[in-house]
């Protein structure tokens, strides 16, 4: 394993930070690079190398590659789906050129394996609800899903093109303590442990009955190590594979949270993150991944929430 040289881009993202952490707890500190456009990070601090770098400058990004030897690229730096509606030709720009970039890299300096997250946002209305296969109809509304769907069809075409060993995992909504999430319409799963610890209560941007699918951090992170330790042969898909966490609405989140703090209320405020929300499916078939390179998830939403209070209230002070 020693011999990988990985460099995370975005590391001190929501993601970031604790897919770094435990690629150093595998690699080693120093044969993982983190690399953001953000100046440092105190959690990343200490564990391993760090560099401030725009993933938008091909040739920097180039000169980091070759000059800290990387062997391994997982990129993570994207605009997500709320901010993306807000700014859409940043948000097209942003996740095409990067990838593109990170892609043209790979293939001239040969690396021996690429990351790059894509999103359940590829979905759009006309996908079925529930349990949506890996292979259905795709027409996303949004310009963060048109963005995820047009990359995975770029890391295909990489891999079949040219050989490059690129790998992708359609995200879920992320639940985490660690690092704060980045403007994604699944962030009220993450707010409202917040609100519950610090106020006792939540206004929720999206309706009660809601549900979306949803990934506990430890999870996630378990899976993109899992896809990415897979030897290439057992791969089928080449452009992003669904995996399955739980399914909840924020009235069941509520409810769970409710058996920690009783005295928590949540009201709603729905607001535009609503139709996002309602684009995507509910529940998501993952059958492909768990075939192809055993994936199981382990956290179901009890268990979660369970670990989410226990970890925030020993990290945050209480009123
Ligand atoms: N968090 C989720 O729920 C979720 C769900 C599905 C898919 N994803 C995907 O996973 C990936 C990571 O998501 P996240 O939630 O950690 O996002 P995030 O917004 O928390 O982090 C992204 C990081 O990228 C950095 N960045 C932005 N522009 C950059 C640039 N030009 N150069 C270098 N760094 C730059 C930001 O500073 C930030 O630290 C993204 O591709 C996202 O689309 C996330």
């Amino acid at each position: 394993m020693s011999k990988e040289k990985i460099l995370v881009i975005g590391a001190s993202g929501q993601i970031g930070v604790e897919l770094t952490l435990e690629l150093r707890r595998l690699y080693g500190g120093a044969n993982v690079v983190a690399a953001d456009l953000r100046e440092e990070n105190e959690l990343l601090k200490s564990t391993g190398p760090y560099v401030s770098l725009d993933v938008m400058n091909r040739e920097m990004l180039h000169v980091q590659v070759i000059r800290q030897n990387i062997t391994q690229i997982y990129l993570l730096a994207a605009i997500l789906s709320a901010t993306g509606e807000k700014n859409p030709s940043l948000a097209w720009n942003l996740n095409m050129q990067s990838l593109l970039n990170v892609l043209e890299i790979a293939k001239d300096e040969k690396l021996t394996k690429v990351y790059w997250p894509s999103s359940i946002a590829v979905f759009g209305p006309s996908s079925p609800k529930q349990n949506c296969p890996q292979h259905t109809v795709i027409e996303p509304v949004t310009v963060y899903g048109i963005s995820k769907f047009a990359g995975e069809f770029w890391c295909n075409y990489y891999h079949r093109r040219y050989g490059v060993d690129v790998r992708s995992i359609r995200y879920p909504g992320l639940i985490s303590y660690k690092s704060s999430p980045g403007g994604g319409t699944t962030d009220y799963a993450v707010e409202i442990f917040y609100q519950a610890m610090n106020e006792k209560k939540y206004t929720c941007f999206l309706k009660a009955e809601t549900y979306l699918p949803m990934m506990y951090m430890p999870d996630a992170i378990r899976s993109t190590i899992e896809l990415m330790e897979t030897d290439a042969t057992k791969l089928t898909v080449r452009t992003s594979y669904n995996v399955s966490g739980i399914s909840f609405s924020p009235k069941e989140i509520a409810l769970a949270i409710k058996q920690h703090l009783p005295e928590f209320k949540i009201s709603y405020k729905p607001d535009y993150r609503q139709a996002i929300a309602e684009s995507w499916p509910q529940s998501i078939d993952d059958t492909q991944a768990r075939n192809d390179w055993g994936w199981k998830p382990e956290y179901d939403l009890e268990k979660l929430t369970t670990d989410m209070w226990k970890n925030l209230h020993s990290a945050l002070p209480q009123k």
